[in-house]
């Protein structure tokens, strides 16, 4: 069955979907979005998501062109209509400022496009959860305001194929010798037995799988800082994890080439992987 897609009021099959060519989000990436993951076909942290989706539309002056309730009875169809998707599905939206006549000035009186798809959701493996994944670092190049999920992701794409030519899995980056975050996850680090998280601050996207993390870690009483992570201390960290909806939590065990910590995913991690499974099941997946 074909994937079944939602576009400005309508839902259709994903080969019917188009957009004029004069759409801001494809000529200026004038547009935010989200990815929210569904468990058991419920959309996980709904709140919270149209939260942040309602913050980055703030951040880029545009008007949210529906209600907290549309939004949510429009992706429980879409989940429901992708069924052979599974029960368990990542769901795409975006919202670009719509189509004009190309003029860098935002538009008056233009609707919004909007777009969304959702298709299953793919989390890691068991080798990468077993034996852990390996970064590179880079440079934090983006703009200021990485808060903002905006839909111009050339900096981030361009760090993340960095990583993809390296054969690693993710881009770890650094700005004035911090830790941010990497090219589409939120970073960890554990220093004997703390676990160290930079704030939530412009410089980051606030993720939300990186809020259940710290609170599953505070619940548990994981010894946790939220403050800034310089360079040096990610450089010589025992654990460096990375979060993300669809990757869970994941531990990085080599850092450009080099072993994190003695090479293999560390205590902290296994216990916090196996916390954020028990979490699955008990609450996102609850009944
Ligand atoms: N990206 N930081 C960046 C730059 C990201 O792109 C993402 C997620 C995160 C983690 O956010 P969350 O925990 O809410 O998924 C942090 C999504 C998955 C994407 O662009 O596909």
């Amino acid at each position: 069955m074909s994937e079944i897609v939602y576009l400005n009021g309508e839902f259709m099959p994903l080969e019917d979907a188009r957009i004029p060519v004069l759409d801001r989000g494809f000529i200026f990436g004038d547009g935010v979005y989200e990815v929210v993951p569904a468990y058991s076909r419920r959309p996980f942290r709904m709140a919270e998501h149209l939260r942040r989706l309602q913050h980055s539309l703030d951040g880029i002056r545009l008007a949210n062109p529906m209600s907290d309730a549309q939004w949510i009875a429009l992706m429980t169809d879409l989940i429901a209509r992708n069924a052979s998707a599974g029960d368990d599905q990542s769901v795409y939206l975006q919202v670009t400022r719509g189509v004009a006549k190309r003029d860098h000035a935002f538009p008056k009186d233009v609707k919004q496009t909007v777009f969304m798809m959702s298709g299953p959701l793919t989390t890691p493996s068991q080798a990468q959860i077993d034996s852990g994944v390996a970064a590179i670092t880079a440079s934090d190049f983006r703009w200021l305001k990485c808060d903002v999920k905006s839909v111009s992701l050339l900096g981030n794409c361009l760090l993340r194929q960095m990583a993809a030519d390296a054969g690693a899995t993710e881009t770890i980056l650094f700005r004035d010798g911090q830790l941010t975050e990497a090219s589409a996850s939120n970073v960890f680090v554990v220093k004997d037995g703390v676990l160290l998280a930079p704030p939530k601050n412009n410089l980051v996207l606030p993720g939300i799988t990186y809020d259940v993390v710290l609170e599953i870690a505070r619940a548990r009483e994981f010894e946790v800082e939220v403050r800034a992570v310089s360079e040096a201390e990610t450089r010589g960290a025992d654990e460096i994890w990375v979060t993300s909806s669809t990757k869970e939590v994941l531990a990085v065990t080599t850092l450009d080439g080099k072993p994190v910590g003695d090479g293999a995913p560390g205590l902290l991690f296994r216990r916090m992987h196996a916390l954020y499974q028990d979490f699955k099941r008990d609450v996102m997946r609850a009944k």
